[in-house]
This record gives C-alpha cells, structure tokens and sequence, in this order.
C-alpha cells in the first residue's frame, strides 16, 4: 500500500482509500496487482539474470496483458536496482532531476521500494509516493516528477512503454521545487 507525503506541509496520507482518491484527484493511475506471485526462488533478488526476468514477465502476463490492452502498451521489460548495480549512485544522481515525458511513466512494483516525486495541482504542490510490492503506478504524460529508491536501496519493477524510442525526460527547471 502506497503512502503520500504532502512536501509543503508534511502531510501524510495513508489507508487504500484516502490515497486512492488523492492520486486520483492528481490523475495519477493507482491500482494493485497481487505481491505474493512472485515466484518464491525471486523474493529478496535484485539480481536478476534474462531468464528470472521473464519468468516475473510471464508470472504477471495476465495483468500486463489487461492493463497494456487497455492504456496502450506495446512493449514492456524489468528494471532491477541495487547497490550492486554498477554505477548506482551516478545514476541515481541522474534520476533525482525533476523532468517530463510525452509518454506516461508506468511501474509496477515487484520487490523492494520505490519513491516518486511528483508536481500536483497548484495547491498540493510537489508530493511523494512511497511504493511497495503490489503498487501499480502511472504518472501523467507531461507531469513534472522523478523517481528513487528508498531507505532499503532496492527495487524490481515492471515497466511498461507506449514508444520506448520516443520515451525520453525533458529537464523541468523548477525554482518550486522543494527539496
Ligand atoms: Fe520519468
């Protein structure tokens, strides 16, 4: 279950229901799929060689399927991230840059944690989404965010493209950002 953090305010938002309607009033797509199929020999890797990677492909090839039917998605593949990826904190440094896509940024979560950070409505402002195994996110086309790890420095998750040649971020300068 996903929790939100107000970054203006310090606001916490928790429980199914109130941040469901909260990502949904910031048009952000929130739903879940079911954490525990993963296969019992992948929990706890963030290594994964091909043929783990399509066995988690083809573990949740049901929902993928539905959910690519639905919003659009041509291709899909597995991003792992830990501290035994080569070069982790560049890239880290080079995913903290709050940017923009022409093409919505969807993520399902397998294991570990992720964080998004994303520009609300002109009220909110800037928001966090903290993500467990089971969160399906999607933010917005054209919606100023970035995403990190979290405290445990580890993530699997499925990420699912329209057009991954056209999927590139775009640097959104924003002095209101707060860090
Ligand atoms: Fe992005």
């Amino acid at each position: 279950m996903a929790e939100i953090r107000i970054r203006n305010t310090n606001e916490r938002i928790s429980g199914e229901e109130n941040v469901g309607s909260f990502l949904a009033q910031q048009n952000v797509l929130y739903e879940h799929w079911d954490a525990s199929k993963l296969p019992e020999s992948l929990r706890g890797k963030y290594v994964l060689t091909d043929e783990e990677k399509e066995l988690i492909l083809s573990t949740y090839n049901e929902e993928i399927v539905e959910i690519a039917g639905r919003r659009g998605y041509k291709t899909w593949d597995i991003v792992a991230l830990s501290e035994a990826t080569p070069d982790i904190e560049a890239l880290l440094k080079k995913f903290e840059q709050v940017h923009t896509h022409t093409e919505d940024e969807v993520r399902y979560i397998a294991s570990g944690h992720g964080i998004f950070i994303i520009k609300g409505d002109e009220e909110t402002g800037y928001f966090d989404v903290e993500l467990e195994p089971g969160d399906v996110i999607s933010v917005p086309e054209g919606q100023p965010h970035f995403f990190t790890l979290m405290e445990d420095r580890q993530i699997v998750a499925v990420r699912l493209f329209i057009e991954p040649a056209g999927w590139v971020a775009s640097p959104y300068e924003d002095p209101a950002f707060i860090k």
